[in-house]
């Protein structure tokens, strides 16, 4: 097998093995995929300023959040359906961010119980992602259910009251659960480990959400209709809500505006995370390596401390430097391990997040850094464009 040198070539390595209806799944946007390109590109109007001839030996990229160590300003983010792309993928994602000393936040959307993903990583530092459906009964025995398991922080999304338009899902008849029209039918045959495995393992399914449902009689029978109505009426009142169900911090994820993320500070968040939701909701918003200097800048004037966080297009060690630099407390990562997972299993994740440490070390000794305070704004110049 060749070596896989950076995170592209876990994602060439995940195209080939998945089948197309999975791998458009993990990889599409919405609409044109205008924002999802932007995440990527953004990164790029940034260019470091290195520092020289500073003793860089002693160089770590560690980071705490909330007083808990992390071995880099790095979070293995939620990301739904994981099971459509390896068997109990869950399970292996929290193991490979435990070994590698980072967080990992379950979806609600999960394919795997948070009891089971707890069961395979009892050390772990598990943080939960929550969806709120319209029976708010749900959203509540999912949170007892990982308050009991030992998750520590909560992290609302905010920015999918309904689900983004996503043509290619809708061309490759991508519905849970799956029908084997002759479409996917062929779709398999061509790609024969992913079939075999799902064979075997059974079509991935929304266990997590199917529990918390289940866990009322009453509603069981209506399990796969409730899990998929969103909660619309939510507003920032509810924080309060989750308040009283979370003891733990709470983050709102979501968050691409000054306004919105001063409310979440008056609401009392602990933190926010700048997000287009990898691009896959609203067709074209800023990148949010963009929103996020004139978030950080207007929180700073003030109010309750608050961490800030980013996602959406985090491809290098480089990218989770320059996110720092410009105010992020951390980056959560999203399809970068689901493209090791994808590739190779429990291997495959291990594998990217080396390489995203590896990589943030060797750009924080090429900077002059030798601690992520270090990782600030005059590490980087905005790059003008080069005319061809
Ligand atoms: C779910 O949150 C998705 O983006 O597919």
């Amino acid at each position: 097998m060749h070596a896989f040198s950076c995170v592209e070539d876990y994602r060439l390595a995940a195209r080939r093995r998945l089948t197309k209806l999975a791998f458009d799944y993990l990889e599409g946007g919405a609409e044109d995929g205008d924002a999802l390109r932007r995440n990527r590109a953004a990164f790029g109007q940034w260019g470091f300023a290195p520092r020289v001839m500073i003793d860089t030996s002693q160089t770590s990229s560690r980071t705490t959040f909330w007083g808990r160590d992390a071995a880099a300003p790095m979070v293995v983010g939620p990301t739904g359906l994981n099971g459509l792309f390896w068997p109990r993928a869950d399970e292996l994602l929290a193991r490979a961010a435990a070994d590698a000393g980072l967080p990992f936040v379950l979806s609600t959307a999960s394919t795997s119980l948070l009891e089971d993903v707890r069961a395979a990583v009892p050390e772990g530092e598990l943080w939960l992602q929550l969806y709120v459906q319209q029976d708010r009964r749900i959203a509540e025995s999912m949170m007892r259910r990982a308050r009991e398991a030992g998750f520590r922080t909560l992290m609302l999304t905010v920015d999918t009251p309904v689900h983004g338009k996503r043509d290619h899902d809708t061309r490759n008849g991508f519905k849970l659960p799956l029908r084997f029209t002759p479409r996917l039918v062929a779709d398999c045959v061509r790609h024969p480990h992913w079939s075999w495995q799902m064979l075997v393992g059974g079509a991935p399914q929304l266990r997590n959400i199917a529990k918390s449902v289940g866990e009322r009689a009453d509603l069981a029978r209506h399990a796969a209709m409730l899990s998929r109505q969103m909660d619309l009426s939510m507003s920032w009142d509810d924080l309060a809500w989750v308040r009283r169900h979370w003891p733990g911090e709470v983050l709102v994820k979501g968050i691409l505006t000054v306004e919105d993320a001063r409310r979440a500070q008056t609401h009392g968040a602990d933190g926010i995370i700048v997000s287009n939701h990898g691009g896959r909701q609203l067709g074209s918003t800023l990148a949010p390596v963009e929103a996020l200097p004139m978030i950080v800048d207007a929180l700073s004037a003030g109010g309750p401390a608050m961490s800030v966080f980013l996602d959406g297009g985090v491809r290098r060690g480089a990218d989770v430097a320059k996110a720092v630099a410009l105010g992020a407390k951390g980056v959560l990562l999203g399809r970068a391990p689901l493209y090791g997972v994808a590739s190779r299993g429990a291997p495959g994740v291990a594998g990217v997040l080396a390489l995203l440490l590896g990589e943030l070390r060797t750009t924080m000794q090429l900077l002059g850094c030798t601690n992520v305070t270090d990782l600030t704004p005059q590490r980087l110049v905005p790059l003008p464009s080069l005319r061809a």
